[in-house]
């Protein structure tokens, strides 16, 4: 049996989210998946460093959290100690879930760096390495024999990059669109019920939909990412952020609203990339009033979609989670799981 060896960087939700599923469900995954899991590294400041070539004992971490035994932190990212445990552990996947700053990257970038410089794969599920610095990464990735995943990126666990570059394989995708944040979705189904803006970011932010700054979501600079994202990678676009002009949702009014209800539709915050005539990559996110029967218009809630527009098969729509500790977790399974697929595809070409 197989076996990979993960580092978890940082261990907050999402790192405690999969730490739990490979406890609960480590025996069957060996068997669905044909490798184990072990978890041989774990940074984080309220734990220290946990750094050990025979596993780590999950059951003990999660019970020294619950002790509060690391009473004493005080929230933070430790880059150095991060970057020391990423060169030296004997893992062979690095798992980065930071708090990373979304304009610049960082402190993700930087780690996701060193990781693949040491030969070492990567998954996260952060935006801003993948918006900002996906080309380089994944040169460096290709130059050290590494693999780098960020199915997470866009949709949390719900699958979009690989269904794209998988499943939709032989089609021609000219356009991608979507409800990409569920704050901003969740917030603007609220207002028509009712509510103002603030009171519904208020409970956006209660079930832990929004970001820690809830600007990025209704302001449309988390959506602007996930942009970049799909249409680098879907389109095979080189853009970057500034390229996508952007609009939140902060201009509806409860009039707007009502306006568009009267007229049977329905407004959502809709990030697209398309390519047009010329071949160029035309990228927006802005507010849009949706007729009822498009395909957009009947995702209510926090849940996201995109759909596709394709030559043979018309418009494509998966829509699914798009936030939520164990969805996300999920997302670094499933990237490890691709990774593993591929590196057996390598040793089957290379023996
Ligand atoms: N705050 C984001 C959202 C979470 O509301 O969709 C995932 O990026």
């Amino acid at each position: 049996m197989d076996r990979h060896d993960i580092a978890l960087i940082r261990f907050g939700g999402v790192n405690r989210a999969l730490a739990q599923i490979v406890l609960d469900r480590g025996d069957d995954l060996a068997v669905d998946l044909g490798f184990t899991l072990r978890i041989v590294a774990i940074t984080d400041l309220r734990l220290g460093s946990l750094m050990q070539a025979d596993g780590i004992d999950l059951a003990a971490v999660f019970a020294m959290d619950a002790d509060d035994t690391f009473a004493g932190w005080r929230g933070g990212t430790a880059v150095p100690q991060n970057t020391y445990v990423i060169r030296n552990t004997t893992a062979d996947i690095v798992v980065e879930a930071t708090f990373t700053n979304p304009l610049d990257g960082e402190p993700g970038v930087s780690h996701v760096r060193a990781a693949l410089e040491a030969g070492k794969s990567v998954v996260t599920t952060n935006k801003g390495p993948v918006a900002l610095a996906a080309a380089e990464l994944n040169r460096i990735a290709s130059a050290h024999g590494a693999f780098f995943a960020y199915e997470g990126s866009v949709m949390s666990g719900t699958p979009v990059l690989r269904f794209a570059a998988e499943t939709l394989k032989g089609l021609r995708v000219g356009e991608v669109q979507g409800i990409l944040n569920g704050t901003s979705n969740y917030v603007l189904g609220r207002m028509e019920a009712g509510l103002s803006l603030d009171a519904a970011v208020a409970e956006a932010q209660a079930r832990g939909y929004a970001e820690a700054d809830p600007t990025a979501d209704i302001g449309g600079s988390d959506v602007q990412l996930k942009v970049v994202i799909l249409a680098n990678e879907i389109l095979g676009a080189d853009i970057t952020p500034a390229d996508v002009d952007r609009q939140g949702i902060t201009g509806v009014t409860p009039e707007d609203i009502a306006r568009a209800a009267a007229e049977r539709s329905r407004w959502k915050l809709i990030g697209s990339a398309r390519r047009d005539a010329s071949g160029a990559v035309v990228a927006s996110v802005r507010p849009v009033a949706l007729p009822a029967d498009h395909a957009l218009a009947g995702i209510s809630g926090a849940t996201n979609a995109v759909s596709f527009g394709t030559d043979l098969l018309g418009t494509v729509t998966v829509s699914g989670p798009g936030a939520g500790r164990i969805e996300t977790a999920y997302a670094l399974l499933s990237d490890i799981i691709a990774i593993d697929a591929k590196q057996r595809t390598r040793q089957a070409v290379v023996a």
